[in-house]
């Protein structure tokens, strides 16, 4: 167990590494030869976007005869490792609105969600432990590794927790309402539930939260989930980009921050310079996915499609979310 123990949490390289690793592959041949760096690699990101140019269509499903899927979440397939205090978490490119998951991903998504959650899993580790182990295939136990052409660059071992059964979500803005979108005089925790697959999470009472957790727990997790908001937005803001709200997840038995922290899957991300309070903000986020889906008729009761088959994205707007997604992922870590 010692050795298994320092296998994972002593020879790691940091996440900083992981994630010039992640840009390498992500990015790779383009990456190396501008000097620009990420920002200047625009929509040429490999397997982002539309498949139509050659790129690598949308993993939507994966299937690993070696490895034992432990769960199926709307966009994360958790598999068992040899390690029992490891799980592999592989990021699909699969996306869900209104608790719907659309029937095509869109290309590139686990990869640029993955990127992501290191790049703040790195930045924010001083302030909560985080359930990171690694996120170099070549790192992770044998039978993972010959799975590495899908896994690299989508997948990272994590340390196995009890998911603490409230989604942390802090708000800096107001959500809808007379004065949609204004910021809030400082940012407030709103728990919801997590709800049983297929069901939609709960807004609660922080009193319910108690309840459900203890005070201790709600006490721990509003605050450090408050912190990390401040921080994160603050950084955000020095790129341009206005976090307006975000969720956390924590688990146990120390408390750790688990899941994916920061992405546009769980957060919405504004550009600051075309703020205006009032009205609803252009986001590069899944907001373009949630209107287009309205304005293709999309209502309760109509989650499995007009025509019972599900819900399936236009060409068009793969590319429009792929677009916003990669912004997030070029302003934020560039
Ligand atoms: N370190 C961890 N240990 C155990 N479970 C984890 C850990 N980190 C995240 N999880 C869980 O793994 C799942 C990730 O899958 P995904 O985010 O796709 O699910 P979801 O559809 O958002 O949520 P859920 O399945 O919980 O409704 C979540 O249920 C999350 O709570
Ligand atoms: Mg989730």
């Amino acid at each position: 167990m010692q050795q298994q123990e320092d296998y994972y949490w002593g020879r790691i390289p940091s996440a900083f590494q992981e994630i010039q690793q992640h840009r390498r592959h992500m990015w790779a041949p383009e990456a190396a030869h501008t000097k620009q760096g990420w920002l200047g690699m625009g929509k040429n990101i490999a397997g982002l976007g539309s498949d139509k140019n050659g790129d690598p269509p949308a993993i939507v499903h994966t299937s690993f005869p070696d490895l034992k899927l432990l769960s199926q979440g709307k966009v994360r397939d958790v598999y068992a490792t040899s390690s029992p205090d490891a799980l592999l978490f592989v990021v699909t490119d699969r996306i869900s609105a209104y608790d719907v998951i659309l029937k095509n991903g869109i290309p590139g998504k686990g990869k640029v969600l993955t990127a992501l959650s290191l790049f703040w899993f790195d930045k924010l580790s001083d302030l909560v432990p985080n359930h990171f182990i690694t996120a170099d295939v070549d790192q992770m136990p044998e039978e993972v590794k010959k799975y590495k052409d899908v896994l690299q660059g989508r997948s990272m071992l994590v340390r196995k927790a009890q998911v603490i059964p409230i989604e942390a979500i802090v708000r800096g803005y107001l959500a809808e309402g007379l004065k949609e979108s204004d910021k809030l005089p400082q940012p407030l925790f709103t728990p919801s539930t997590k709800a049983e697959q297929g069901a939609h999470d709960e807004n609660i009472h922080p009193d319910r939260a108690v309840e459900i957790i203890g005070p201790e727990l709600v006490g721990q997790i509003t605050s450090v989930a408050l912190e990390l908001y401040t921080r994160a937005a603050a950084f955000a803001a020095t790129r341009g980009v206005i976090l307006a709200d975000t969720k956390f997840e924590f688990g146990l038995t120390k408390l750790i921050l688990i899941d994916e922290v920061l992405t546009p899957d769980s957060s919405r991300y504004w550009p600051a310079a075309s703020y205006e309070p009032g009205r609803s903000q252009p986001s590069y986020d899944k907001q373009y996915l949630r209107d287009w889906m309205v304005s293709e008729g999309f209502n309760s009761g109509l989650e499995d499609g007009k025509d019972g088959q599900g819900w399936i994205i236009s060409d068009e707007v793969v590319q429009g979310t792929a677009d916003r997604y990669t912004e997030a992922l070029h302003r934020l870590t560039s």
